[in-house]
């Protein structure tokens, strides 16, 4: 990383090259040294440059000037072994339910919504990993009809989530080949959260690696009454007759129309139930749990849960 400019206390701009993905370190307290002193800096992404980053510079605050050397890499975030899986027979659509953040933030006595904005970290490192593995298709489920009850507050913070994640992550997803897509009744949420998604849904449209497919604002049960309406509008309008309409034809009509379903669902946060999420397309799938909280989900218990897979004899009702 090269020292671009000195701002005012302690902050300081940097150009990112390639060496680190960086996208690791925002957000975090990182260790360096500077003349072999060491520093405590806190980290985060110019939110109009991507290659740009401020360190903010918590314990050291007399420098030299501009001149200064740095020494890195960082101490603390060290990459760790990339665990490994047999890449044969990885699931080609996993779908994930997002669960305990709020207990995550508890726990460490700090607001529900700490607990959302670390588990947006949680989103990007199950995307790399499911990148790696070459999966398909990975659905997330963000923010369920049912969410609706929670405080505005709360309500008010999950909705910027998504351009929080795209503003930082989308030259990433982009590199990476990867597609957005969202499910559920995106023209209800917040105009802003629209915009973010809709624009990221454009920029990535030509990519065809991993589908990355978040559920917003998504319900099952309105799916399923949503898609009979409409099968209900299209018969009466002579577009289909209910001769031949069958499970295939149905599945059209919903919003995972073209998708397979999910091979495997993964619940985190220790919490066994389905809470809405894709009725009719979990019908056949593999189910896994682990205690772990949200937030605390990263690449090695994602392949944990693929790994589990891939023990499974799928029999779908035959023997
Ligand atoms: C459930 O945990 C989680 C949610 C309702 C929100 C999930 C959202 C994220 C993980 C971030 C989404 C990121 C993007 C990019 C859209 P909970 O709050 O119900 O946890 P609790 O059961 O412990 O209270």
């Amino acid at each position: 990383m090269k020292l671009v400019a000195l701002l005012s206390k302690g902050a300081f701009v940097f150009l990112a090259d390639n060496r680190y993905n960086i996208n690791d370190f925002i957000d975090d307290l990182i260790q360096l040294e500077v003349h072999g002193k060491t520093v405590i800096a806190y980290i985060w992404i110019n939110r109009m440059m991507t290659n740009m980053i401020f360190l903010y510079h918590l314990s050291y605050q007399k420098f030299g000037g501009h001149d200064m050397s740095m020494k890195l890499p960082f101490v603390k975030n060290e990459r760790q072994d990339i665990p490994t899986i047999n890449f044969e027979n990885v699931p080609n659509h996993v779908a994930i339910i997002m669960d305990g953040n709020g207990r995550w933030a508890e726990k460490r006595g700090l607001p529900r919504v700490a607990g959302h904005k670390e588990g947006v970290k949680a989103v990007m490192k199950v995307v790399r990993a499911a990148h790696k593995a070459k999966v398909k298709v990975l659905t997330l489920y963000a923010f369920s009809t049912e969410n609706w009850n929670r405080p505005k507050t709360e309500i008010d913070f999950l909705m910027k989530l998504p351009k929080e994640f795209l503003h930082v992550y989308l030259p990433e997803l982009m590199e990476n080949n990867v597609r957005v897509e969202t499910i559920g009744n995106i023209d209800a949420l917040p105009i802003h959260t629209k915009k973010a998604v809709q624009y990221a849904i454009n920029k990535t449209k030509k990519n065809d690696g991993l589908l990355l497919n978040f559920a917003l604002n998504y319900g099952s049960r309105y799916e399923i009454m949503h898609a009979i309406k409409q099968i209900m509008e299209d018969v009466d309008g002579e577009k289909l007759s209910l001769d031949s309409l069958d499970e295939e034809i149905f599945s059209k009509y919903l919003y995972t129309n073209g998708l397979s379903d999910p091979d495997l669902l993964i619940r985190t946060s220790g919490e066994k139930r389905l809470s809405n999420f894709l009725l009719w397309q979990l019908a056949y799938s593999e189910f896994w749990f682990t205690d772990v909280l949200w937030p605390d989900m990263n690449e090695e218990i994602f392949y944990e849960a693929i790994k589990d897979y891939q023990k499974r004899k799928r029999r779908y009702g035959g023997i």
